[in-house]
């Protein structure tokens, strides 16, 4: 990342792994070598059940809180579903939204994202928007069409104002959990294009300001040559965030370059 405007961002997406004192254990070790530095912005996402907890974990340190998910109203007859205010009320600070697994395995759509990311941005809450290809649409030479829908379905309806705060994060589905990662050319190249279509949607300024992570298989032995590319402004990380050593691994290697 060449633009000084941005702070990296390594966010680890715990998904539907650790219990509420595992993930007490973990967030622990991570504030351990953490908690002081305030070069890159790290956050951490535990499922809803571990968020109190790790939230009390976190107290008083610079690693922030997120949630992998959210209904998009403030309360309601909605069972099962957690929404922003109880979100903020953990002192969570960011929400994954459109994860490639909800989208597939929960059918969820763009239109559906898009109530959540307002609700979000409504509750203070900084949405991390998940955009990505499958292989199949790589293959079909689909990819920057794809993001392109899932951008302007996820973002419409935004107040140029309020998106400063949005974090986008591309996940190459094929990247998710298999071991592959896009090669950083692969991965720039789709960042500069998100970077260019949220210029169109918002302006160049707001385009400028706003983090666009990569997400996929990344690692600490592949995270540099990512965190270099100019568009690549931090890391969305699912296995390597299961371990503290990888996780602080990733924010020490993003450090290093601040
Ligand atoms: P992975 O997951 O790092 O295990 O590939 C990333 C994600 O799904 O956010």
């Amino acid at each position: 990342m060449s633009n000084a405007i941005r702070k990296y961002l390594i966010a680890g997406n715990w998904k539907m792994n650790k219990t509420a004192s595992e993930g007490v254990d973990l967030a622990n070790e991570i504030v351990l070598s953490l908690a002081h530095q305030t070069d890159v912005s790290a956050v951490i996402c535990p499922p809803f059940t571990a968020l109190e907890s790790c939230a009390k974990v976190l107290e008083g340190s610079n690693v922030q809180l997120g949630a992998q998910n959210m209904y998009p109203k403030a309360e309601g007859a909605f069972t099962g579903e957690v929404s922003p205010v109880m979100l903020r009320s953990l002192f969570c600070n960011f929400v994954i939204l459109g994860h490639s697994e909800r989208r597939e395995y929960f059918k969820e759509s763009d239109a559906f994202i898009n109530e959540k990311v307002k609700a979000a941005l409504e509750s203070s809450l900084k949405p991390i928007l998940c955009v990505g290809e499958t292989l199949e649409e790589r293959e079909a030479d689909k990819t920057l069409e794809v993001i392109k829908t899932q951008l302007s379905g996820g973002l419409a309806g935004i107040d140029v104002e309020n998106a400063e705060p949005i974090v986008i994060a591309y996940e190459p589905v094929w990247a998710i959990g298999t071991g592959k990662t896009a090669t950083p050319e692969m991965a720039q190249e789709v960042h500069a294009a998100i970077r260019k279509e949220l210029a169109s949607i918002f302006n160049e300024s707001v385009a400028d300001h706003i983090r666009i992570l990569y997400g996929g298989s990344m690692k600490p032995e592949n995270a540099s040559e990512l965190l270099d590319q100019p568009d690549i402004d931090g890391g969305l990380i699912g296995g390597a965030a299961l371990k503290a050593k990888s996780f602080i691994e990733l924010v020490e290697i993003a450090r290093q370059k601040v």
